[in-house]
């Protein structure tokens, strides 16, 4: 098959197009030959590589993928050869105490397609039986693709763990981002009013057609004054950081008394600079989340199916060309998902 792998970590060029052979299946898995795949930040940290990391090589990235499922393991149920489906990239045991509880995301063996295992970017993939989901029909493979990493992180940060409620302040940063984006849409969904910050007076466009209400471009003004001003020296309820150590102390800032900040990235370095008065004094919160649950994938694919989220799609591409897609995102030039068909 087809696929685009990393023989050692590097930048861009590293990325090969190259003939492997077809992945084999377990009697638990199953093979979907993929028609859509999408990138995530995760995909140029992965082949970056980082201390402590180990793939074996050659190593296919990508965690979101959208196909039709082409052999299925004799103990799996419920899926079918032919079906279109769309992945959960999450790898989780189903056995341990947090599986047992519904938490799949702190999973002592919790892993990611792409990280932990061979990901998207090929014709073909193999996942466990339990971690493809079937395709709305009218929903393009590639708008399908670019839902599951995002969306399943971003609903957990925003429901799941800050608990957003109608009528909050929500400030996301960077609504350029494939998180930041569908933050901002379920903020807007969950009737909170949504202040986004982004680079260009653009992305600030598109992040107001997706549901901010309060724009602020972090280039020409700093954010956490503006939020100041236009909360009438309040703060906001809660914000959504994937931005990591550049805008930290100034995520902190622009909270209100009892404010939340949840976070599930450092794009800009993880060593951010807190001042701990201002968390106790202001009694804040600091809350983590990684990925999401199947059950939160579904909530997302039904609202999406019924056209109340969106993907913003920046480009869709050949996956030969995941070079210029990974640049395109390294780049920050991207409002959104980028889209990979074999
Ligand atoms: N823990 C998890 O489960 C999880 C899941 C998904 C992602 N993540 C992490 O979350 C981060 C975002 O992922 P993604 O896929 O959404 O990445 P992405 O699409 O590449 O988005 C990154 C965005 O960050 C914004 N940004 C970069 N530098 C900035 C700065 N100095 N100030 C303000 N904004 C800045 C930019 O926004 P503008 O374009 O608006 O300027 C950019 O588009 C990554 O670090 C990723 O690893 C973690
Ligand atoms: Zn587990």
């Amino acid at each position: 098959m087809k696929a685009i792998a990393i023989y050692e970590h590097g930048g861009p060029e590293v990325l090969r197009y190259v003939d492997l052979p077809e992945p084999e299946i377990s009697e638990e898995e199953v093979l979907v030959r993929l028609r859509a795949s999408a990138l995530n930040h995760m995909d140029i940290f992965v082949r970056r590589g980082w201390r402590g990391l180990k793939l074996s090589f050659p190593h296919i990235p990508g965690a979101d993928g959208a196909g039709v499922v082409e052999e299925v393991g004799a103990s799996v149920e419920g899926v079918e050869r032919g079906d279109p489906v769309v992945l959960n990239p999450g790898l989780n045991c189903g056995r341990c105490e947090f599986c047992l509880r519904g938490d799949d995301s702190l999973c002592v063996r919790y892993g990611i397609l792409g990280e932990h295992a061979n990901g998207t970017y090929a014709e073909l993939v193999r996942v466990p039986g339990r971690n493809v989901l079937p395709m709305k029909k009218g929903f393009s493979f590639g708008e399908a693709a670019a839902i599951p990493l995002v969306f399943m992180t971003a609903w957990r940060m925003l429901v799941t763990r800050a608990k957003v409620q109608p009528g909050e302040d929500v400030l996301v940063l960077g609504a350029g981002g494939g998180v930041a984006s569908a933050a901002i849409q379920i903020a807007a969904l969950l009737g909170a009013r949504v202040l986004a910050t982004s680079s260009s007076e653009e992305k600030l466009k598109k992040a107001q057609e997706i549901g901010a209400d309060i724009v602020i471009n972090y280039r020409e003004q700093p954010f956490e004054k503006v939020v100041w001003e236009r909360t009438g020296k309040r703060g906001v309820d809660v914000v959504v950081e994937t931005v990591g150590e550049a805008t930290w102390k100034k995520s902190l800032r622009s909270l209100a008394k009892g404010g939340r900040l949840v976070t599930c990235g450092a794009t800009t370095g993880p060593m951010g600079e807190t001042d701990i008065r201002l968390v106790f004094w202001r009694q804040l919160r600091i809350i983590g989340s990684t990925m999401g649950t199947r059950a939160g994938l579904e909530e997302v694919l039904d609202l999406a199916w019924s056209h109340r989220l969106s993907p913003s799609i920046h480009a869709v591409l050949p996956l030969e060309k995941a070079r210029d897609a990974q640049m395109i995102m390294e780049s920050g030039e991207h409002f959104g998902k980028i889209v990979l068909q074999p």
